[in-house]
């Protein structure tokens, strides 16, 4: 099941140049591709004619040339000229996507045009520019390739009690589930948070901001907005000093933006961002936190995969909900709403 009436992570901005890049989305093959102009275009990777992909023909200015009959498609997907013949049939076209080009992604509109709304994208205005912080692209540019359901990805980051488990040595801490944590349940999106005091300093932060302190008061929020764009908010300061309202930018804060794209049923991309307080400008933090993060996030998706091999197998095994369940449960009855209205759209 996919929500298409929805804006996704496609690619990053520097992954999309003139050579075109071929890339299944919500179960469907697209190529994407620069203008000679710079302007990306995604249109279906699906010669009208007899099917054959898009990506196994030819660039030929802004255009694509099919590589079987020779059928050329401009970046509106309009057929523009058909070898043998001048008359072009009507509705000799394949699907050209909206894309928008924001915050160093590229996200597409695979649903119903008349639909698109642009306010729908997530809210990461701090991935702008601005003094104070620093913004790293997660993987160097690239997505993390996950053998699994899209919305694995959601569960995973709305229970954040995992990082005691799966990241003991970086982001853990001990004594961060003793602390409750809080739902809110919003139209479109599910917030979840957790502030924890008196607590140890999740030791990789810890070590990039050079903070020395061994006791803590922490956060760990995340905002999941339809269908699967996670806000991360994490930090720690000196106990007492910042506060569960406070001004969280006193403290060491990491923000991390992530989104899971579907590729089919059972596998997606993980597209990801960083922007941080600490360590601010420096190129040498920001490369090993790009590579610290990466093995992090690899190990979120080692434990996906895992539940992905075995929610295949046993699909309707019953499974048991614990109380730190209930953002994910949440988000899944918003997910579920959509799904619904979309489907009564027809
Ligand atoms: S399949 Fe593309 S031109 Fe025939
Ligand atoms: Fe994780």
């Amino acid at each position: 099941m996919f929500l298409r009436n929805c804006w996704y992570v496609a690619a990053t901005e520097s992954e999309v140049g003139l050579q075109p890049l071929a890339r299944t989305l919500l179960g469907r093959p697209v190529l994407l591709y620069r203008t000679g102009g710079g302007k990306a275009v995604a249109l279906e990777d699906r010669c009208c004619h007899r099917n054959l992909p898009l990506s196994m023909g030819a660039r030929e200015g802004d255009d694509i040339r099919c590589g079987y009959h020779g059928l050329k498609f401009a970046p509106d997907g309009n057929c523009v000229e058909i070898p043998g013949q001048t008359q072009i049939p009507p509705g000799t076209q394949v699907t050209s996507y909206p894309l928008i080009e924001k915050w160093n992604f590229i996200w597409i509109w695979m649903g119903d045009p008349a639909l698109r709304n642009d306010t729908l994208l997530p809210d990461w205005r701090c991935l702008d520019d601005q003094p104070g912080l620093t913004r790293t692209m997660g993987n160097d540019g690239k997505p993390l390739p996950m053998q699994c359901h899209w919305e694995l990805n959601n569960d995973n980051l709305l229970d954040l009690t995992h990082v005691v488990y799966v990241h003991a040595d970086t982001l853990g801490g001990a004594g961060l589930d003793r602390f409750p944590i809080t739902t809110e349940r919003l139209p479109r999106a599910v917030r979840m948070m957790r502030w924890s005091e008196n607590v140890t300093p999740p030791p990789l932060l810890a070590q990039l901001a050079k903070y020395n302190g061994a006791i803590v008061d922490r956060w760990q929020a995340t905002l999941c907005e339809l269908p699967s764009h996670c806000t991360i908010d994490a930090g720690f300061g000196p106990p007492g000093e910042i506060g569960r309202d406070g001004d969280w930018d006193k403290g060491v804060r990491l923000r991390a933006l992530i989104t899971a794209t579907p590729e089919t049923e059972t596998t997606s991309f993980m597209f990801y961002q960083q922007v941080r307080n600490f360590a601010v400008g420096n190129a040498e933090i920001s490369k090993r936190f790009i590579a610290n993060i990466r093995d992090i996030f690899l190990d979120d998706v080692h434990v996906m995969e895992g539940q992905q091999r075995t929610n295949s197998a046993r699909p309707d095994a019953p499974r048991i909900e614990i109380r730190a369940d209930a953002p994910l449960i949440a988000m899944h009855r918003v997910i579920e709403q959509y799904a619904a209205k979309e489907s009564a759209a027809g």
